[in-house]
């Protein structure tokens, strides 16, 4: 069963549509790359599936189950987490305190075990868990804050512009961590401006061009045809 289906989903602000008919589904364990330049309607299909954003027509269905109306707190329940673009990270806080405030919804005991896991997978947090977010690198923020999303224990993480404004290096980091994540059973929708380094990782794409699906289907078939997937995205091929 799909963990996540999105059917004919239209949201916006306002009188404004940033997303029109969108339909996607994503299994559990698989992870989805969503594509498309700016302003396309990626981080508002985000906020929507996370409950942030109003949705104007169509359903949203969370393990078959329609969520469209489901407050966003009750969707953590449900196993959802967001690491949102821009990481927006408690800059006053320490590493740690930034973790512990992602599990709230958890027990002191998955806390710990939780906190193991996160500097297990990253040792920099770890060694930086008692420095202000203010003071780490750009890429020691993106692990922070995925960090800070699996801390409640989530079956699906979406995440908002992994790789902006990161080096290449930490980009790697980044994504290896989610590869890991993902073979251990972690659903991923994952939003991207580089389309080949998603297109390495994803099983399934959708790429958005002013808020309209223009591709929804295996990476394999996107893979096989780059230059019209950069075409769609604005990428250079
Ligand atoms: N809070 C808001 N109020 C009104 N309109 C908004 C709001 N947020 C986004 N929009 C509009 O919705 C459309 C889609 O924006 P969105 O941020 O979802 O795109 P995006 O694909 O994430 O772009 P980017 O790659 O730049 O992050 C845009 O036209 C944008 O101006
Ligand atoms: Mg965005």
């Amino acid at each position: 069963m799909a963990l996540l289906e999105l059917q004919n989903l239209s949201c916006g602000y306002g009188e404004m549509l940033a997303v029109s008919n969108l339909s996607f589904t994503l299994a559990e364990g698989e992870i989805l790359a969503l594509l498309g330049p700016n302003g396309a309607g990626k981080t508002s299909t985000i906020l929507t599936i996370m409950g942030h954003v109003q949705v104007k027509s169509g359903a949203l269905l969370i393990d078959g189950r329609d969520a469209t109306r489901l407050p966003a707190l009750k969707r953590t329940e449900f196993g959802l987490a967001l690491v949102p673009e821009g990481r927006r990270l408690f800059s006053d806080l320490t590493v740690s305190e930034n973790l512990t405030v992602g599990g709230y919804s958890r027990s002191r005991n998955d806390e710990k075990r939780n906190l193991t896991r996160v500097f297990d997978l990253f040792p920099r947090l770890f060694e930086r868990r008692t420095q202000l977010a203010a003071s780490l690198s750009g890429g020691e923020q993106q692990m922070l804050a995925i960090g800070r999303a699996l801390m409640s224990m989530p079956r699906l993480l979406l995440v908002d512009e992994l790789s902006l404004g990161l080096m290449p290096k930490m980009v790697d980091l980044c994504l290896d961590a989610l590869k890991r994540l993902n073979k251990e059973g972690l659903a991923i929708l994952l939003v991207e401006q580089n389309t080949s380094r998603a297109l390495d990782v994803a099983d399934q794409v959708c790429v958005l061009a002013s808020g309209r699906s223009v591709f929804t289907g295996p990476a394999e078939a996107a893979r096989k045809d780059v230059d019209l997937l950069h075409s769609y995205t604005g990428a250079a091929a």
